[in-house]
């Protein structure tokens, strides 16, 4: 009996199909540009202790599923950050500070952006004000101050967090370093979103001419996904189907989707997977997404932790993976969408099939990991 096998059902809570769906790598491209894109791997894989981090084969999984193969960009590995979100953060306070060592940066953050604004800025030797709510936790908070960033906490949500970090950065003139877009806000965030497109680069040179069919992307306001989808534009020769999952108590770009305009989620529960927890898309994706993703995908918290315990047990591969929360779900709607017999002929999943996931981060939070992989 297989791992899959034991009478577990994975659940998804709804699919749709995108019906604006129309990739167009042009106008892909004229968001976030190639010279943007070219311009940010020239600069990250520069850095200090630069290297890419490993493409791993889920191959007990894609035998277990009847797949060709599925690629698991491990992410866990990535500087000493251990998410993707290093390649962001810290590569708009290098493009925003332009080589000066006089400015501040300051960002409202729920943990893994603000842990990439510090580093990227103690690269630098820049000071660094971060703001978190006080639902951040304080392991999160203290990853932070120990990167050198003066950490203040703020009464309320997230919302809160960054008002307060505008009020204050307008005051002492501090460059605000957001990964969030918004009207007459869009320019760093485009650079956050142009640091994460070096994944895809290093995917093309890991793959080895394989062709990849399908990518699931993760999306909080869907910065990371909107990036991916833009190195697929920049890198691939084919356009694989492209799925995002998200948490079904914030699917904000499945809701916007659905309707082909940005909709604001009221979000009654907050999601194990935090960092996806997020009530709206940000304007600079959204103009990526809304064309070029194909199906979106929304899931309960029901499979996180089991997932990440089969992860990082070596069930799904033969290494075993640090898998933090926002890393599972790639996994579990893969697994959801093979159960589903109507979905899995839909989106073409077959013997034949080469996927895509993101492992976005490892044990960012290493008292939260070890708490859910030994949850019974
Ligand atoms: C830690 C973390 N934060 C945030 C996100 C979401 O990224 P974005 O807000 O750019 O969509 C993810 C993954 O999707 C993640 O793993």
């Amino acid at each position: 009996m297989t791992i899959l096998s034991n009478g577990h059902l994975w659940k998804h809570s709804e699919f749709i199909e995108n019906k604006n769906f129309l990739f167009d790598k042009n106008k892909i491209l004229s968001v976030l540009s190639k010279e943007d894109i070219d311009n940010a791997y020239l600069s990250i894989s520069n850095w200090e202790r630069y290297s890419p981090t490993p493409l791993i084969e889920l191959n007990k999984l894609s035998k277990d599923l009847n797949l060709n193969k599925i690629f698991y960009k491990d992410e866990s590995k990535r500087f000493d950050l251990k998410s993707f979100k290093a390649l962001g953060g810290a590569y708009a306070v290098e493009k925003v500070s332009k080589g000066s060592k006089d400015i501040v940066v300051a960002t409202a953050t729920a943990g893994n952006h603000g842990r990439s604004v510090a580093w990227g800025a103690r690269r630098l030797g820049l000071k660094c004000k971060i703001f978190i709510s006080e639902f951040v936790s304080d392991a999160r908070g203290n990853a932070m101050a120990a990167l050198g960033a003066d950490v203040i906490k703020v009464k309320g949500n997230y919302e809160k967090s960054l008002i307060e970090c505008i009020k204050q950065s307008t005051e002492n003139n501090w460059q605000i370093v957001q990964d969030v877009a918004w009207k007459n806000y869009m320019i760093v965030p485009k650079y956050t979103m142009a640091g994460y497109t070096v994944m895809m680069k290093e995917i093309l040179d890991q793959i080895n001419q394989n062709k990849i069919s399908h990518i699931i992307l993760q999306a909080g306001v869907g910065g990371m996904a909107g990036a991916m989808i833009a190195g697929i534009a920049r890198y691939l020769k084919n356009i694989p189907e492209t799925i995002v999952v998200e948490p079904d108590s914030a699917a904000c770009v499945m809701e916007s989707i659905k309707t082909g305009k940005i909709e604001k989620i009221d979000i009654k529960r907050e999601s194990l997977m935090g960092g996806m927890s997020c009530g709206e898309v940000s304007l600079v994706p959204w103009e990526i997404l809304k064309n070029s993703v194909k199906y979106c995908i929304s899931l309960p918290d029901d499979d996180i932790a089991k997932t990440m315990r089969l992860l990082g047990n070596g069930n799904f591969s033969n290494e075993k993976i640090i898998a933090g929360e926002n890393s599972a779900p790639g996994v579990i709607s893969l697994i959801a969408c093979c159960e589903d017999e109507e979905i899995k002929k839909k989106i073409k999943l077959n013997k034949e099939s080469n996927i895509l996931l993101i492992g976005c981060e490892g044990d960012t939070d290493e008292e939260m990991y070890q708490k859910l992989i030994n949850q019974k």
